[in-house]
């Protein structure tokens, strides 16, 4: 039956198992290894993980449910390194173009914001979407989406707002869609209306509180009725939306039923992570710039179990160059459930490759290689909603996983930017494999 395999033949298999990772448990990667209990495997059936463990055993799991072991497609990871499907959980995966230029005008010594607000950035970005066809749109997400699953990645958040108007916003949503019904990778779609005031507001006196009003008014009701995001997500920054701003974008959101997630103190401490905690975001992303205040209320609402997940981006800093990381130790000191995403973009990190990200994770945070794994995976599908069903190898939950070439998962960061990865599997599909053994 589709949606089945056995794999066997693993050194170790990072499970995951146990729930979102905080504080000291941010690294607790609850490992099985192999060396004392032979090769390990692990079972997925009708889609779903079924068994983890020593070969034998879960064999005898199997054959005591009435399986026939023998008649599973069996792919063997010869020695390799089994992990849950890497979730990335900040993404701008549709857009038209390429903004390579900001890389010359930010090595002179321009700002980000500079460009942005001399009209440049996103505003560059969204006058190409805004002239894409739906097709083109499409050939650039499937090109993408494809990258990012050889890198390991089997879930996805994926941001609208390179649109910056109803028609367009709907369009990159709507397009998100048929990328999703395409598969393999797994999209969860936030509506970013409130990225930038476009240019055909920016005459206004009133702009940013004109366009605030068009997203509130306008953008979230139609986004909400066709039913084709799950998040409402803001650029809360200085120059761009204020926290009141933001509050009032995400908290329509959520009386419309979509959940809120933020862009939060990513050049600047806007109240960010504070505005985060206060509207129950499901995540705060970025965070380099976070105020102490900021840390303390992000770990406040962890200890009183409403966490809100810190997604942290370093792979946009590192191309920004402005060398200030997220204080990923301090919010792991205080409690915080920490994620990672690649935040791929044309403008603040044109990477699709999480696994990247992990090595960026470990140099610049600071993480170590068990903590950026479990930040990927089981807290990266909580910053989703996605906590309790994906990102870990327990039974019950999807059968995503992957199989690198490396016997113990330590290994994973390690090699920086290598093609590790034998197999690739979705829901219990073997969607990327290797073609030759390294
Ligand atoms: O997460 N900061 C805002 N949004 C993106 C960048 C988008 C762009 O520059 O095109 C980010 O870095
Ligand atoms: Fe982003």
């Amino acid at each position: 039956m589709s949606g089945d395999l056995l794999v066997i033949g693993a050194a170790e298999v990072v499970t995951l198992a146990g729930g979102l990772r905080r504080g000291s448990a941010q690294g607790d990667v609850a490992t099985v290894r192999g060396e004392a209990s032979g090769p390990l495997a692990v079972a997925v059936l009708g889609g779903q993980v079924a068994a983890v463990g020593r070969g034998s055993d879960v064999r005898t799991v199997l054959e005591g449910q009435g399986v026939d072991v023998a008649g599973l497609p069996h792919l063997d990871a010869a020695g390799g390194t089994v992990t849950p499907g890497l979730v990335d959980a900040h993404t701008h995966l549709l857009f038209a173009g390429s903004r390579e230029s900001e890389l010359g005008l930010r090595q002179k010594g321009a700002t980000y914001l500079e460009i942005l607000a001399a009209g440049g950035g996103i505003l560059s970005t969204v006058d190409r979407t805004r002239a894409a066809t739906d097709e083109e749109l499409l050939t650039h997400g499937r090109r993408w989406a494809t990258e990012m699953l050889s890198h390991g990645v089997t879930t996805a958040e994926v941001k609208s707002g390179y649109g910056l108007d109803a028609a367009t916003e709907l369009r990159l949503l709507a397009t998100y869609g048929r990328l999703a019904a395409d598969g393999p990778l797994e999209l969860v779609p936030t509506f970013l209306g409130a990225h930038a005031v476009p240019r055909e507001f920016r005459d206004r006196p009133d702009a940013t509180e004109a366009y605030v009003r068009d997203v509130i008014e306008r953008q979230l009701p139609a986004v909400a009725e066709q039913g084709i995001a799950r998040f409402c997500d803001v650029f809360c920054e200085a120059g761009v939306f204020d926290a009141d701003q933001s509050r009032r974008v995400l908290e329509a959101g959520a009386r419309l039923g979509l959940r809120p997630r933020l862009h939060a103190d990513e050049i600047h401490d806007s109240g960010g992570a504070a505005l985060a905690v206060e509207v129950g975001a499901a995540s705060a992303d970025h965070l380099a710039a976070i105020s102490d205040a900021g840390i303390e209320a992000l770990g406040l609402a962890a200890d009183r179990g409403a966490a809100v997940v810190a997604t942290l981006l370093p792979a946009t800093t590192l191309y920004l160059m402005s060398g200030h990381y997220a204080p990923a130790r301090r919010l792991i000191e205080r409690g915080v459930p920490v994620a990672l995403g690649s935040d791929f973009n044309p403008g603040t990190s044109p990477t699709p490759n999480l696994a990247l990200v992990l090595t960026i994770a470990c140099l610049q945070l600071r993480l170590t290689p068990s903590e950026a794994l479990a930040a990927a995976t089981i807290n990266a599908a909580h910053a989703l909603g996605l906590g309790e069903s994906h990102g870990a190898l327990e039974a019950g939950r999807v059968g995503d996983l992957v199989i690198w070439d490396v016997p113990r998962h330590e290994l994973i960061p390690y090699w920086v930017g290598a093609d590790l990865i034998r197999a690739v599997v979705k829901g219990g599909s073997i969607v990327r494999e290797r073609a030759s053994t390294p």
